[in-house]
């Protein structure tokens, strides 16, 4: 039998359906509550409204659970490529290994990017923060591919355009880093794999046949696979509601990526180290910022820390953090940062405040201090998380079509003045 939730509302009664995922979650579908009351629901920020039923990622805030169309973290970051995790969030299933070759392949015909794009590059001022350069051309890429612009595309025609723009993001991100270093591009290199060819075009010698350390690869697909999807969170809703005015695909992926920008999403991974930057600068004292963190008049937040979903602990911080320390042995480097940030978290584990909100690190306390022992400057390290989120945007924008998803469009509580007449210029 079906469970019902019921509401009072002006002394009248209403019984509501109650929906149950697969594992278990439960929700109200209050899509007739207006119909049937006249009342809407208030959630500023939805931090108790589903938007979507979704098949793409689970994940449970109280035991640090995530799951990519079931699979857990743990095994796709340890045993997967980012482009076998990638189909398998936008397809639903692992690929066989002939449909995996044959995705790869399909992907290496679309990395070059037009040459007129290059103009763009040249027109950004040159310290230009490159989160404003990708998410305006992957933007522009709509202009170079009109046909992208139809809202009901053959499903050929919608996988052409998610192969351009998986195929096309390595190379537009690699380019931003190139021109930011006033350097020449390297142009895409279609024998080697996916994550491969991207850090040869941003860190390989456009003459030689660049080795780049295998550790290194190996490093970026974890990141990229960690990073891949995180269902309904921030910039995959705007990709979502973008999508749902029948925007197409590329001009939804360009608002994600601005979405993603901020410093409270995924900009969080640059405000990190710079924060640990500060805190090493100035001595390096962690209960001088853990106080300033809980000081509540201080707008001090410990950058990294806190999450809205994960109560307990985040998946990938702990996968990241292991990276971390085996990433800079490998390379062997020895990063300052990286023991004032393990301070920091332990001292922030034992105190009564973060204890009491549930804050612990999230996916952005340790990645940049792996993209750096890469060789990545900071301000890049957000263009990163937009790279390895990329297939999840698609996966979300994708479901959204397939699922014929109304138009989205909340509704307010008006709190304004009520109405009055207007008074003319020269009678104020
Ligand atoms: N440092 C100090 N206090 C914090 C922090 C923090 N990082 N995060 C939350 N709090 C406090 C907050 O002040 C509030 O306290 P009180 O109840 O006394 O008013 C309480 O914890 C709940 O915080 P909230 O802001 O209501 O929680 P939220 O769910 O709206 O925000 C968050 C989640 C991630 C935006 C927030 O924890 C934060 O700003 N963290 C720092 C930025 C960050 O690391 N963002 C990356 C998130 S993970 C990557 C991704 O985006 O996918």
């Amino acid at each position: 039998m079906s469970e019902k939730a019921s509401i009072s509302i002006n002394g009248k009664s209403h019984e509501l359906p109650v929906i149950t995922g697969t594992e278990n979650e439960q929700a109200i579908d209050i899509s007739k509550l207006r119909d049937v009351t006249g009342a809407v629901t208030l959630d500023p920020g939805f931090k108790n409204t589903g938007a979507t039923q979704s098949a793409i990622t689970f994940l449970d805030g109280e035991k640090g659970v995530l799951h990519y169309r079931g699979y857990p973290i743990e095994q796709l970051a340890e045993q997967s490529t980012f482009l076998e995790v990638a189909y398998l969030l936008i397809y639903g299933d692992l690929p066989a290994p002939d449909t995996l070759t044959d995705f790869r392949a399909k992907i290496s015909r679309h990395t070059l990017i037009h040459e007129d794009m290059k103009k763009f590059f040249d027109g950004f001022p040159s310290k230009s923060h490159p989160m404003g350069q990708l998410s305006c051309l992957v933007g522009a890429l709509s202009a170079f591919y009109p046909e992208s612009l139809d809202p009901n595309p053959s499903e050929e025609e919608e996988n052409l355009t998610i192969m351009k723009l998986l195929a096309k993001m390595p190379t537009i991100v690699s380019w931003i880093y190139k021109k930011s270093l006033g350097h020449p591009v390297i142009y895409p290199r279609n024998e080697l794999n996916y994550v491969h060819n991207f850090m040869n075009m941003t860190f390989g010698q456009i003459t030689e046949d660049t080795k780049i350390d295998p550790a290194v690869v190996r490093a970026m697909h974890k990141l990229l696979i960690l990073h891949a999807d995180h269902e309904q969170n921030c910039s995959a809703s705007t990709v979502r509601i973008v999508g749902s005015s029948n925007a197409n695909l590329y001009a939804s992926i360009s608002a994600g990526i601005s979405a993603l920008w901020g410093p409270l999403h995924g900009g969080a991974n640059q405000a990190v180290i710079e924060m640990l930057e500060n805190i090493r600068k100035d001595g390096g004292n962690s209960a001088k910022w853990i106080a300033k963190a809980k000081d509540k008049k201080d707008p001090f937040r410990l950058m990294g820390f806190g999450h809205r979903v994960y109560k307990n602990f985040d998946p990938r911080a702990k996968i990241i953090k292991q990276a971390c320390d085996d990433v800079l042995e490998k390379l062997g480097i020895d990063d300052p940062v990286l023991d004032i940030a393990k301070e920091l978290e332990e001292a922030a584990l034992k105190d009564q405040y973060f204890v009491d909100r549930k804050l612990y690190p999230n996916v952005d306390f340790y990645s940049g201090i792996i993209y750096r022992a890469l060789g990545f400057p900071t301000d890049m390290f957000t263009v990163l998380f937009a790279l390895g989120r990329l297939p999840g945007w698609i996966a979300q924008w994708k479901e959204m079509k397939a699922n014929k998803e109304p138009i989205g469009r909340p509704r307010q509580i008006y709190t304004g003045s009520t109405r009055r007449d207007y008074i003319p210029l020269d009678k104020r």
